[in-house]
């Protein structure tokens, strides 16, 4: 397939795009580096154009490279960041995918979205691992632009045929993850035991959280890529509840250390537990995670040790 990604420079990016070039995928990268690097990707295989989404140039390299499918990756992906600056998170995240929209309604090609576990918000206990039926509650303005952006991707498939999968990615980790986004726990503690320096936990780690390795992310969104079961959600997870307290336990087994974190206060508005169904993917993409937690934690642990010598 002919395929174009943006944000293919980061951290999920990064994933997909080697895994599309190791099965021969014809793969365009845009990127405007602002938190991805070139030196996430391999050398050759792919095209890169360094813009930003939001310039309308965009469009033009999409309608001229006649795609066959589109993963719309790039945008703010901070929870903090736009509590403290939604201006800028809508800019990037509503602005930015309309451009893409835009582009993709013109050369009829299927679009992926990636969307977040955000969706939710805080869901009960009673209704986890979360189903995509479940009601949309976002408790951040990064989970709302999102979601909106889901909405238009709905409106569009009403009004134009746009071809879409939304998909909901549960709190992602793995090698080239930055220490600052959504499912960052696993990049900082990896990369602090790496250098022997202490751990915080945020409240007494019984708080949970459904960890899903980024090469499992990456078949996810290949699989979207050709499903017949198109123009809906997925969640993209594991199913499964981990609490950050195992999290330190396998950490400690993986790298053979004694790893005592510190406890501190819980930090306002964090959500308790999380965990997303994923029965659906299944069904519908005929994908499900390949990678067990103490494999993807060992990859992650291990390339951090490479990147702090
Ligand atoms: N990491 C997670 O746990 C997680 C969970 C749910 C959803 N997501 C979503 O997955 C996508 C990828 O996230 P990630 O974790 O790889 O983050 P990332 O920051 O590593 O990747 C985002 C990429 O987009 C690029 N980018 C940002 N704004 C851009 C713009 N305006 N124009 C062009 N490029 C731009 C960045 O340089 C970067 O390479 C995001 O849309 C994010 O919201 C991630």
């Amino acid at each position: 397939m002919k395929l174009f990604i943006t944000g293919g420079a980061g951290f999920i990016g990064s994933h997909l795009v080697r895994l599309l070039i190791a099965e021969h995928h014809d793969v365009t990268v845009v990127d405007n580096l602002s938190t991805g690097s070139l030196s996430y990707l391999p050398e050759s295989g792919f095209s890169f154009f360094h813009m930003d989404v939001r310039d309308v140039k965009v469009r033009k390299i999409i309608t001229e490279g006649q795609y066959d499918g589109i993963v719309h990756l790039a945008g703010q992906t901070m929870v903090g960041s736009s509590i403290e600056n939604p201006v800028f998170d809508a800019q990037e995240n509503i602005i930015g995918s309309l451009n893409i929209l835009e582009a993709a309604k013109q050369i009829r090609a299927r679009l992926v979205f990636a969307s977040t576990a955000a969706a939710y918000g805080d869901v009960g206990i009673e209704d986890l691992p979360v189903t995509e039926q479940h009601g949309i509650a976002p408790m951040s303005f990064y989970g709302l632009t999102k979601t909106t952006v889901e909405k238009y991707l709905r409106l569009y498939h009403m009004l134009f045929s746009l071809d879409y999968v939304a998909l909901r990615f549960a709190n992602v980790y793995g090698e080239r993850q930055g220490d600052r986004g959504e499912g960052g726990v696993i990049s900082i503690f990896a990369k602090q035991i790496a250098l022997n320096r202490p751990i915080t936990i945020f409240g007494d780690g019984t708080q949970t959280r459904d960890f899903i390795y980024a090469g499992d992310i990456a078949s996810g969104i290949l699989a979207a890529l050709t499903t017949k079961q198109s123009n809906t959600e997925y969640n993209l997870s594991t199913g499964t509840e981990t609490s950050l307290n195992t999290l330190v336990d396998l950490f400690g087994t993986i790298a053979g250390k004694d790893v005592r974190p510190v406890f501190a206060d819980k930090k306002p508005g964090d959500i308790y537990r999380s965990a997303l169904d994923n029965r659906k993917a299944a069904e519908g993409l005929g994908w499900k995670p390949e990678v067990s937690l103490t494999e993807g934690l060992t990859r992650t642990y291990e390339y951090f040790c490479r990147k702090s010598q």
